[in-house]
């Protein structure tokens, strides 16, 4: 496996991601070679089948979901998907950055809703399934919170949850939707359906702190699930957003604030962000966190990284185990 990363590293970043992902798509029984230790603690979440899922972006048009269900993740996050195809900024747009990280700015490539929903349609695994949803980058402000909610009510009668993207730093004006009043809009809409699928939200490291609680209980109180916490970082580039190593202080910050909130109130959080070593696991479940994701340190690392944190998780267990 380290010898396979090695080789891929030596490829352009995005050349290095289409290669592996196609090679997943068309042998998804490769997954048994590389896939992870066995997760056997007791574990109790409404959706995710063990704590780490993969977060979204890595398979944008959900094309490799057969090999996705037989690595061993908790769920498996597809996306973002916008209403219409399109193609993205101009490439390069993805870019290794030491320690362990990358800076992007993809600007949501996809094939449209229509495809992406054919494909979620015939998956038949086990693995529960999460779509995240975004804007074209032609949506006027105005349209965002009818196109969110047309979005929603394709895709959610054929997933476990779904996930309003507000925070890619990749799509002009995207992350204003974090402000209270485009907000609210947004969710007045997608109450509409009645939400019958789990939503969650998708939020950004780089906010005001100040702001981060007012945003949490709005979200509440409009019958939204959950946070993942969070989307990139654009505090340390000009252009796209970071992730690995170096956006984990940032991200870490706004999950331990979410996490406090969730647990005074019913309010689930999936932390993401700068995940990687066996440290950064046990820290999260320590303090009680329950599921997360991963992306950028598959990159660096390969599928080791699940089983890392099966092993912090399965400490934490004995240890509140003795302690009780
Ligand atoms: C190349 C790349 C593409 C991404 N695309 C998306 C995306 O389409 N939608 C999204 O919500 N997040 C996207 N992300 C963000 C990740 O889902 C994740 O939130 C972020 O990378 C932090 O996690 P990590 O440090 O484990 O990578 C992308 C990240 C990378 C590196």
């Amino acid at each position: 496996m380290t010898f396979l990363i090695k080789l891929l590293h030596l490829l352009p970043s995005e050349t290095a991601h289409h290669l592996s992902l196609s090679l997943f798509q068309h042998f998804p029984l490769l997954a048994h070679l590389v896939k992870a230790r066995k997760f056997n603690c007791s574990f109790d979440h409404p959706l995710f089948h063990n704590p780490v899922g993969l977060a979204a972006g890595f398979d944008k048009n959900a094309i490799a979901l057969n090999f996705w269900d037989q690595i061993g993740f908790g769920a498996i996050e597809v996306g973002t998907v916008t209403l219409r195809p399109q193609m993205g900024n101009p490439k390069p747009r993805i870019w290794r950055m030491a320690p362990h990280s990358l800076q992007n700015a993809m600007g949501f490539p996809n094939q449209g809703a229509q495809v992406i929903l054919s494909r979620i349609k015939n998956y038949r695994g086990k693995t529960p399934l999460g779509v995240n949803i975004g804007l074209n980058k032609d949506t006027p402000q105005a349209q965002a919170a009818e196109h969110y909610r047309q979005l929603y009510q394709m895709f959610s009668p054929y997933c476990q949850y779904m996930v309003v993207n507000i925070s890619s730093p990749n799509t002009q004006g995207l992350r204003d939707l974090h402000q209270l009043c485009y907000l609210k809009e947004i969710l007045q809409e997608l109450q509409k359906t009645q939400l019958p699928t789990p939503l969650y939200f998708k939020i950004s490291p780089d906010e005001d702190s100040n702001s981060l609680l007012p945003l949490l209980q709005t979200l509440k109180d409009h019958q939204v699930f959950g946070v993942i916490a969070t989307n990139t970082t654009s505090q340390l580039s000009t252009i796209g957003g970071v992730s690995g190593q170096l956006l984990k202080p940032y991200s870490q910050k706004v999950w331990t604030q979410a996490l406090a909130f969730c647990q005074e109130a019913d309010f689930d959080l999936i932390a993401c962000g700068g995940f990687s070593t066996h440290h950064d696991f046990y820290d999260y479940f320590e303090k009680g966190g329950q599921v997360l994701q991963v992306y950028t340190a598959l990159t660096y690392h390969g599928f080791h990284v699940l089983s890392e944190a099966f092993k912090a998780y399965q400490l934490i267990e004995k240890k509140n185990l003795v302690a009780r």
